[in-house]
């Protein structure tokens, strides 16, 4: 997705810029582009290759400049051609960079045309550049507050004039922003993470903020226009670039440390104690009467997956919704619910903006399950918990999932010993087979060699149905979002019981069926699918529990997983789908860790 970086220095910033380019590149672009002022205005290099091109185009032109900004960008308003790579220029005087969608440009573009501006691109973008280049006075400060008073929809921006050789000025509002902080020079990038190596200073701007860095310091507005003191944080938790190692892919690296992050992630503690939650966790746990979890993707189906456990343990009615619907929809607020937002980054635009929506309909209480502990957020809600996935490169979601899983396993227990629910002996099993799971999925990522073999089949397939029952429906529907998002195979998951009520009529020899076969209480019903499909000349691929006696057979290829692991079997049998999709992709020769049109942090709604 788009990424900005900025800087004011007494150095030549060039490789500043680059650098926090190369940072932000595993998140999905299509182009990149970076301004620096010279003494004849702004000077700009753009690609629609990577930012190693950009980087050799800037060398070959000695590119040079104490003053710069920078961008990759994720197209939404026009095609990712060279014409509409940010930063976009207005009449060569001004160069702006920005994330999100502006929604009323149509508007100010036939304002700005009446005006005398010509457009040279299609991207909403080129509409803010004008904007403030027609308002700017000598105070580009105070032209970007004017200009965007007129903007509707979310952005991020940062701005440079030719009149002001030591400015950049930043705004936000639906897209994150933060201000790294430097000793004589000062920073600015869509994520901390793009800064690392330069400063470990930082400010997260709030919505509405605007700031001006120059080279001796920060100026930060409120939205309504008040001088604003923000909190400096440091963060020094990211360290350099994340090496590949002995791996072909980081989704192959990320699938890989499964067992070490879920590790990390689980609480040390001997019992399930609401404090790591937050300090008034214990409180609010004892005031709500539900939950209501909102999250997409991925996130999405660890959130369902979770509501089989807080029913079933914790016997605490819990909803689950897709964010970018539940904004738009009306709803019945129940202020004892708590809000639960699932997310790898903690900056998706649409899990965001549901939390807010929820909040402004009344709900108090909020928690977010989520992988980076300075994202907005974790800083927007009441109550968190980290995962400790470590950086997750890849845009498929591996490592992430598994340890929300874990982060929401402990969710459902805590709030089941809360509420009377959980004996001290359940307590004590849960715990143990939390701490032993790690090695279990150990022995679930030995089956590899076995996964490859199935993979070829595979890819040459153009479809797929995954099937489970219960628990292990949300993991189905994982599996078939992993495949499709990386190997572009067309793939549906159903719930098995569902199959005779439409999807069997697919079912031919050309049509692979991935059943997810626990040994647990829908073993016999899942047979019984199974059945179905055989009866119909289907090819079924199944990931069966050892206990469950499924054999190989005509059609009916198995590969044999560990004994049943109850109630957190979920996180064993996703990993052979990951692996399934991964080396899937790998055959077809896809670009697995950036898949086409997809970003791996999606901050646009
Ligand atoms: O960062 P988030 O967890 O909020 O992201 C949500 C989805 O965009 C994400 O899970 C997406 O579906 C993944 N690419 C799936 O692998």
């Amino acid at each position: 997705m788009c990424g900005i970086v900025g800087a004011v220095a007494q150095r030549n910033i060039v490789s500043v810029l680059i650098e926090g380019l190369r940072r932000l590149e595993y998140r999905g672009y299509d182009s990149c582009g970076v301004a620096v002022l010279g003494e004849n205005g702004p000077r700009r290099a753009r690609s629609v290759a990577r930012v190693a091109d950009l980087d050799e185009q800037v060398h070959e032109g000695h590119f040079d400049g104490i003053t710069g900004i920078a961008h990759t960008r994720w197209a939404t308003h026009g095609a990712p051609v060279t014409d509409n790579a940010h930063p976009i220029f207005s009449k060569d005087a001004l160069a702006l960079v920005h994330n999100g969608i502006i929604e009323n440009y149509e508007t100010l573009r036939e304002m700005l045309r009446g005006k005398g501006y010509e457009f040279v691109s299609q991207t909403d973008t080129e509409v803010i550049a004008h904007l403030i280049h027609s308002v700017y006075r000598g105070d580009l400060f105070a032209a970007v507050r004017e200009a965007i008073a007129q903007l509707h929809g979310a952005y991020a921006i940062a701005v440079l004039h030719k009149d002001q050789p030591h400015t950049v000025v930043g705004a936000r509002q639906g897209s994150p922003l933060v201000v790294g902080l430097g000793n004589g020079e000062n920073f600015l990038a869509s994520d901390a993470l793009a800064l690392a190596g330069s400063t470990e200073r930082f400010i997260f701007l709030e919505e509405g903020d605007v700031c001006e860095l120059s080279l001796d310091g920060v100026r930060i507005v409120d939205r309504d226009g008040n001088e604003a003191q923000r909190e400096v944080r440091q963060v020094a938790a990211y360290g350099g670039a994340v090496e590949l190692g002995p791996y072909r892919h980081f989704m192959q690296k990320e699938i890989f440390e499964q067992p070490r992050a879920i590790t990390d992630t689980i609480p040390q503690a001997d019992s399930f104690d609401p404090s790591i939650f937050g300090e008034d966790a214990g409180k609010v746990f004892a005031e709500i009467d539900s939950l209501l979890i909102l999250a997409c993707g991925t996130s999405y189906y660890s959130g369902l997956t979770a509501k089989y456990w807080l029913e079933s343990i914790a016997k605490i009615p819990t909803q689950v919704e897709i964010a970018s619907e539940y904004r738009y929809r009306e709803s019945v607020p129940n202020p004892k619910s708590l809000v639960v937002v699932i997310s790898q980054s903690g900056e998706t635009a649409d899990t965001l903006a549901a939390l807010k929506h929820a909040q402004s309909l009344g709900h108090k209480h909020t928690l977010a399950v989520c992988n980076v502990g300075t994202s907005a957020m974790v800083r927007q809600t009441e109550l968190s918990f980290l995962t400790h996935a470590g950086r997750e490169i890849g845009v498929a979601s591996t490592k992430a999932f598994t340890t929300q899983l874990v982060a929401l396993f402990v969710l459902a227990a805590t709030l089941a010993k809360l509420r009377g629910h959980l004996s001290d002996e359940q307590e004590a099993g849960y715990l143990k087979q939390l701490r032993h799971l790690p090695a279990a999925l150990n022995s679930v990522l030995a089956l590899e060699p076995q996964i490859i073999a199935w993979s070829e089949e595979f890819s040459r397939k153009e479809h797929a149905l995954f099937l489970g029952r219960g628990l292990h429906y949300p993991i189905a529907l994982e599996g078939a979002l992993k495949l499709k998002e990386i190997s572009y195979i067309h793939a549906e998951a159903y719930p098995a019981g569902e199959l005779k009520h439409g999807p069997l009529a697919l079912v031919t020899e050309a049509m692979p069926v991935v059943t997810v076969a626990p040994n647990d209480a829908l073993l016999e019903k899942l047979k019984s699918n199974i059945q179905e499909v055989r009866a119909r000349g289907g090819e079924l691929y199944v990931f069966a529990d050892a206990d469950t006696k499924i054999v190989n057979d005509e059609g009916l290829h198995v590969i044999r997983m560990p004994e049943h692991y109850g109630l957190l079997s979920p996180i064993l049998h996703v990993v052979p789908l990951q692996l399934l999709a991964y080396h899937t992709a790998c055959a077809r020769g896809t670009d697995v860790d950036k898949p086409r049109n997809l970003a791996k942090s999606v901050t646009v709604e």
